[in-house]
């Protein structure tokens, strides 16, 4: 590759650099993900001007090569990629009883086997970790409230942290007190208890298709029935779809990932998430919003709570820190609307408080705006790592291949030529130590059988690209 431009050449001095840049991109230098060097160095190796770089910028965004992030630089996009986004599922047809609690222990135990690669766990902040931080606030807090903060907390929460919390939700337009925030231990204790709220055994709840497999076991674990929605890889739920189910089946509640959904990473704008609260408050049907992805968003601004929304205070939001900060802390929340007291009652009976070392942690990580600043790094590492895994897939998987494009989140929804089948896989990329999540987990009706969820929100290295690449030849093999 020439590396020098050439000022004797009838082509721009820009267009060199447009180039140069392709062939970077070509021969393999810069990849899909990758930030282009700033203006400045660039100008300084090349020994051209800013505004020439710039202009080449401009030129390659233009083309869709790059994308400009403020305050970040230009980014490699994934190129040629004709990302066939997966199909929509069909409609529902009935209630089901859950029987999914095997299949997620073995997925479980495969994640946690040492030395394996954990395709297959949803943990994004491993992209980029709080952990150094988080240390440094926990032993300042030991330090200085020693025994008080190991200590049983009050039931609903450390006051400070659901202040903190309270004040969070200003920038959505959210006047919440602190008195309605219940903390929980994650958000798999507020759906839990948000569950226990508004229904019971037999009852039926609204689910996605595909949907959070946790959701699934909880509702199994309650004898509950699900009812699949499906999901639009681009809108979020359908609402159509949902109108038809609540006009046959008498169902309780709906719970949704409306923000950003787990596994599709797709995106409900404001206008449809405020119509979908409207026709569920119309019916009196409670909604449990599952809101741990929604401050990973790669959009400009962050959607708003369905809760904003509600007139009737039939919205219960569950969130928790596990997403953006520190999954092992077990941290969350839920915002109850009406259903605030029988909320404090059901987590007391559960598990009478959540440890107050991490609530007390995290209320002083957000107040340092500590929290926030490493967010908003999370989220531009995880979209260059989208890229990345997107680009991964197109080169080593089968042209056949169709998968999501993450509107936020860390995960990616693979759905595989016809002749594989996403369980047979989990289990062949077990014996090259990778872990990924089989489709069928995502349903209770086992749809989604040539379909895997694997992550890019991870720590990313050589063995990840690796791992990719083991897993295409292993889709490759089973399509033959
Ligand atoms: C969509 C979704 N909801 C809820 C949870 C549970 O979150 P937590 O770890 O805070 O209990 C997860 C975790 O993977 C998730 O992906």
């Amino acid at each position: 590759m020439s590396t020098a431009i050439q000022r004797d050449k009838s082509s721009f001095l820009y267009q060199q650099v447009v180039e140069m840049v392709m062939e970077m991109r070509s021969s393999g230098t810069l990849r899909a993900g990758d930030r282009l060097p700033s203006l400045r160095s660039f100008s300084q190796g090349l020994k051209v001007s800013i505004p020439t770089v710039r202009q080449a910028y401009v030129e390659l965004e233009r083309q869709g090569m790059v994308e400009a992030r403020p305050k970040s630089g230009y980014f490699l996009k994934a190129q040629n990629i004709d990302v066939q986004g997966p199909k929509k599922a069909t409609p529902p047809r009935r209630p089901r009883v859950v029987n999914k609690q095997s299949l997620i222990e073995e997925v479980f135990t495969a994640i946690h086997a040492p030395g394996s690669v954990a395709l297959g766990l949803a943990n994004p902040t491993a992209a980029h970790s709080s952990d150094k931080a988080l240390a440094r606030v926990m032993r300042r807090v030991l330090a200085n409230a020693g025994n008080k903060a190991i200590a049983y907390g009050p039931m609903e929460g450390f006051p400070p942290l659901r202040r903190q919390l309270a004040l969070s939700h200003i920038d959505q337009g959210l006047q919440i007190d602190p008195s309605e925030v219940l903390i929980t231990n994650g958000a798999q204790e507020a759906i839990a208890i948000a569950l226990k709220c508004v229904a019971k055994a037999g009852d039926i709840i609204a689910v996605e298709s595909p949907t959070y497999f946790g959701v699934l076991e909880l509702i199994e674990s309650l004898g509950m029935m699900a009812l699949e929605i499906p999901l639009c890889p681009d809108h979020g739920v359908g609402l159509a779809d949902l109108e038809a189910a609540l006009k046959k089946h008498p169902v309780k509640a709906c719970v949704f990932s409306s923000s950003i959904s787990n596994p599709l990473g797709s995106y409900m704008n404001d206008e449809r998430r405020e119509a979908l609260v409207h026709l569920l408050e119309s019916k009196d049907i409670p909604l449990i919003e599952d809101d741990v992805y929604g401050e990973l968003h790669f959009q400009k601004t962050r959607s708003v709570l369905a809760q904003r929304f509600s007139t009737k205070g039939l919205v219960l939001t569950c969130s928790s820190f596990s997403k953006t900060a520190a999954p092992g802390y077990r941290i969350g929340w839920l915002l109850a609307g009406r259903f605030h007291d029988q909320a404090k009652r059901v987590k007391r009976a559960l598990s009478c408080s959540s440890s107050l070392l991490n609530q007390w942690t995290l209320s002083e990580f957000m107040a340092s705006g500590e929290y926030e600043r490493n967010i908003r790094v999370l989220r531009q590492v995880l979209e260059r790592y989208k890229q990345r895994a997107i680009a991964l897939v197109t080169e080593y998987f089968p042209t056949e291949t169709r998968m999501s494009n993450p509107q936020g989140g860390g995960v990616l929804w693979v759905e595989l030529p016809s002749k594989n089948h996403g369980n047979d896989l989990f289990h062949r990329a077990l014996d090259h130590n990778i872990s990924i999540a089989p489709g069928t987990l995502f349903s209770p009706s086992d749809k989604f059988k040539h379909c895997i969820r694997v992550s890019y929100g991870v720590q990313w290295s050589d063995k990840i690209e690796e791992s990719y690449r083991i897993l295409g030849e292993l889709v490759k093999e089973g399509s033959s």
